[in-house]
């Protein structure tokens, strides 16, 4: 058992009734079966229908799962998906979810570190996306799962917010300021009742865990964000301010803000 994966569960545990709040303001999660592109950043959509043509014949598996809007796609789309989340709290609203929307989805709770419950080369496609590395202590044990569960020749594709967004405080988009190195990875200790450990990889710590853990890196791609609500908070909803989109007025969109990359495990 991994302690911090455990902790960052109970902390997940704790808030998974404020994200379901937050989700249910603007009811977006029940637009991802018939508009499944609000689902993806980092272009990661196109690279799935790209990489895994007949998506309705493919078995997907979903790691780090949280809101599920990925998952809602494409089981829209007619793939098998496994949704795995270590919070079962987060699975229990994402089943409610799932429900409402006659979704066959099947939910796992699992740490993405101990995949165990999941058969060797069972899956066509693994995904992961937005703020999923930053609560991963060993990106090795994670990476190594994932390429287990592929099938020879599947497809691990993620995008994550990019790693040169990292450094930078949050507190005045309108002036950069470095808060600590690139090179800093934490684990910074969000303290309270339920403590939180979180990470900043850098692209040689994900990149270097990806080649180790036997994946072929097949295309990256770093991209702006496609709103400007990626500036202004977690919510979904449009951003209110355009101009947080140009580097002039917001110095970090002048760096990428997604880093999407499509590896795959060998034949
Ligand atoms: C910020 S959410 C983002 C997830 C998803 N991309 C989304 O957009 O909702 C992070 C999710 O990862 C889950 N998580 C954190 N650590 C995990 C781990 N070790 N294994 C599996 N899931 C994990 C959390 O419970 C949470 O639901």
């Amino acid at each position: 058992m991994n302690k911090l994966h455990e902790a960052n569960r109970q902390s997940w545990n704790a808030n998974a009734q404020f994200w379901k709040e937050l989700r249910d303001r603007d009811q977006l999660w029940r637009k991802c079966c018939d508009t499944t592109e609000i689902a993806f950043e980092g272009q990661a959509l196109e690279l799935i229908q790209y990489y895994s043509k007949d998506i309705a014949t493919k078995q997907i598996c979903i790691i780090g799962s949280g809101d599920n809007y990925a998952a809602f796609a494409l089981a829209s789309l007619g793939a098998a998906v496994t949704s795995v989340d270590i919070s079962e709290n987060q699975l229990a609203v994402a089943q409610e979810r799932a429900k409402a929307l006659s979704l066959d989805i099947n939910f796992v709770r699992a740490d993405a570190a101990n995949l165990t419950l999941l058969a060797d080369n069972m899956f066509d496609l693994v995904f992961s996306s937005n703020g999923f590395y930053v609560w991963i202590a060993d990106l090795l044990g994670v990476l190594s799962e994932i390429t287990r569960v592929l099938r020879p020749g599947g497809y691990y594709i993620f995008y994550d917010v990019h790693p040169f967004q990292r450094p930078w405080s949050h507190a005045n988009v309108e002036t950069i300021e470095l808060v600590k190195p690139y090179w800093e990875v934490g684990p910074t200790i969000e303290a309270g009742t339920n403590p939180q450990y979180e990470f900043h990889y850098t692209m040689a710590d994900l990149v270097n865990a990806i080649v180790d853990s036997g994946l072929l890196i097949r295309k990256m791609i770093e991209s702006p964000p496609s709103d400007s609500r990626f500036w202004q908070d977690f919510a979904y909803e449009p951003g209110t301010d355009k101009r947080l989109m140009d580097w002039r007025i917001n110095p970090r969109a002048g760096l990428p803000a997604w880093l999407t990359l499509v590896t795959q495990r060998n034949l």
